[in-house]
């Protein structure tokens, strides 16, 4: 860190925040003066990146009480961060996307205009950040010089956000080499809305009950106020690698999408990648460090990115995917060394763990962590908590949206090539939510455009990773639906158009498959074992993308039968299969009634494939 500045505000309002010397880039330093001089911190400060930083701010951190040190000998380096109450998880409600007419929005977003916006936002942050420092973080999102990689520069006065950020992005003075006088960068500014004025004691999380996540398209700025969490602070995540960058990618032909990105080795050593969308908290950590069963005999799947890929078109007209993240930010509840090891190998160490319960020897637990609970710890709300208060009052010892930051490194899956500037050739894309009917274990679209409308109508039943009702069936397209920065219609126009372009450049196009780990059977229970034994159905997609599995056509596309898929070492009988593979006519009519609604209040601007593609469904389903 350099030496702290204190921000001297000189006679023409022009803040003085001491730029270091490596810092060439003049309209940015301007940027970060007009902010400064806007939310008027006591000090700014210029991350480098680099450990001592992190060090450093951790133990401000631990003495503040925002975070607590975790025993060394059993996570070292490793923190434990609670939340104020309040501030546990993404705020949809008040995240905003402020393009210039409400219909470049669209119909799925939140729009106010901008002009309106950004007085609302000269009021909440004017002197938001007396008392305490700004930080500036710049980073990179992808491997630094990457051409598929981009630029931001987060300002912002939490300390836990700068710690996060140099976990989950490329973080640091190298940034700023990258960048050289006039590169373009994303400017993000956040501030937790809580200043302290007037000697006011600070609190172990600040925040503010007003919250606004704003996105202004056209001049791709993100200003975040009142949250410290997860999404809504770490604004390199899904304010810029998704919703920002999503807008990128429709003016310049690329994707930024809510995908995994896994590499899948046969045992004979043929290499295939692929992309899934699934919505928040459906499993797309444990889907990308799958171990395969061993009973498959040698198959192996390696992990680029977990939660996010920015996909562009590479010389040879394939598309080629970097995962822009350098970090996880995964769910903690219901991760263990059963449901997915490489992730708990993953946080042995450098892990920033949030919301999650305190042990007594100092280490952190979960629920789903270990069969057993622990007789006794500190839940995420400092509280005392045991199994028996548990079974009492349901109390959970994690918050339900309680993460882990860790830094991707650490994962044994890691893909050799998740590193690699130009990114890799995707074959497949995958889209699932969490449906308990209806929807099969796995599907194949006949072409692109089924593909497209597969993805477009996503059902998922809602979870913690959002504030609102769990458990209740939303239409998520692409899983994108809290995540796109323009009108969904638009979206999908583009999906077409980039397909349209494949075909025009006889390209090798990805194939489209649609999956759903999560039917039930009549006990309420899951009937697909799921997490390792995906595997199953993963092979029978590189199969068919070898051109060498069958499978049977129904209306909305290809499902293996039974025979099709390997059980070697599974005991998953044919009545089984048929549980999670069935097409109930009935349960489909109604399905495709839901995707009508859906269509309905996308009507501006929905491609005709769409209705085309649904009408074909509908005539296949009548015959
Ligand atoms: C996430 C989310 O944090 O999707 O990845 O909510
Ligand atoms: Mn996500």
């Amino acid at each position: 860190m350099n030496q702290p500045a204190v921000a001297e505000e000189n006679k023409n309002n022009v803040v003085d925040v001491q730029a270091p010397a490596y810092v060439r880039h003049r309209r940015l330093i301007q940027w970060v003066q007009r902010v400064a001089a806007l939310t008027k911190p006591d000090r700014v400060v210029w991350c480098d990146g680099t450990q001592a930083e992190y060090d450093r701010l951790c133990e401000q951190m631990v003495a503040a009480g925002t975070m607590k040190k975790l025993n060394s000998a059993k996570r070292p380096n490793s923190f434990l961060a609670c939340s104020d109450p309040s501030d546990v998880a993404r705020v949809e409600d008040r995240t905003f996307i402020c393009s210039e007419r409400p219909e470049d929005a669209g119909p799925t977003n939140n729009w106010i205009d901008p002009q309106e916006m950004r007085s609302t936002l000269d009021g909440l942050f004017d002197g938001a950040m007396r008392g305490r420092t700004m930080y500036v973080v710049p980073f990179s999102m992808g491997p630094l010089g990457s051409p598929i990689a981009h630029i931001g520069v987060e300002l912002s006065d939490s300390p836990y956000v700068v710690t996060n950020m140099r976990i989950m992005t490329r973080m640091g003075r190298e940034v700023f080499e990258v960048l050289g006088e006039e590169g373009e960068f994303v400017p993000c500014v956040h501030s937790v809305g809580a200043p302290l004025a007037d000697g006011r004691k600070d609190v172990p999380w600040p925040c503010n009950d007003t919250k606004y996540i704003v996105h202004f398209p056209k001049t791709r700025e993100i200003w975040s106020f009142g949250s410290g969490y997860g999404g809504n602070a770490l604004l390199g995540k899904k304010c810029f690698a998704l919703r920002i960058a999503s807008t990128m990618g429709r003016d310049e032909g690329w994707l930024a999408e809510h995908m995994l990105i896994l590499g899948v080795t046969s045992p004979e050593g043929r290499k295939h990648h692929v992309a899934a969308a699934f919505p928040s908290a459906c499993g797309k950590t444990n889907f990308a460090m799958l171990i395969p069963p061993q009973d498959l005999n040698g198959w192996k799947v390696t992990t680029i990115g977990d939660d996010i890929a920015w996909i562009k078109p590479g010389k040879d007209g394939r598309l080629y995917a970097i995962n822009p993240e350098a970090g996880y930010f995964g769910v903690a509840p219901g991760t263990s060394e059963k449901t997915n090891f490489n992730a708990m190998a993953t946080l042995k160490e450098n892990v920033i763990f949030t919301n999650v319960a305190l042990t007594d020897d100092g280490d952190v637990w979960w629920e789903g962590m270990t069969d057993t609970p622990p007789a006794h710890l500190i839940d995420w709300q400092g509280r005392d908590w045991t199994p028996e208060l548990a079974k009492e009052t349901g109390a959970k010892a994690a918050h339900p949206n309680a993460r882990f930051t860790a830094p991707a490194s650490q994962c044994p899956s890691i893909d050799p090539d998740w590193e690699n500037p130009a990114g890799v050739p995707i074959d497949a894309f995958i889209f699932g939510g969490r449906r308990s009917t209806t929807v099969p274990l796995v599907t194949e679209a006949r072409d692109w455009k089924e593909g497209v409308y597969m993805a477009a109508t996503m059902g998922s039943e809602t979870t913690a990773a959002a504030a609102g009702q769990q458990g209740v069936v939303r239409r998520d397209p692409f899983a994108m639906l809290p995540f796109c920065g323009y009108n969904m219609s638009d979206y999908f126009g583009h999906w077409l158009k980039i397909g349209e372009r494949l075909e025009a450049l006889n390209a090798k196009a990805p194939k489209f498959f649609c999956v759903n780990w999560f039917r039930k059977g009549d006990d309420g229970k899951f009937v697909w074992p799921g997490f390792g034994e995906n595997m199953r159905v993963l092979n029978w997609m590189v199969g068919r993308i070898e051109g060498t599995a069958s499978g049977e056509e129904h209306a909305f596309g290809i499902s293996p039968r039974y025979e099709d898929i390997d059980w070697g070492g599974l005991n998953f009988t044919r009545d089984q299969f048929e549980q999670v593979i069935s097409v109930n006519d009935a349960a489909w009519r109604d399905e495709l009634a839901l995707h009508d609604e859906l269509f309905t209040r996308l009507q501006q601007g929905l491609p005709d494939a769409l209705p085309e593609a649904k009408a074909g469904m509908e005539k296949r389903l009548a015959a």
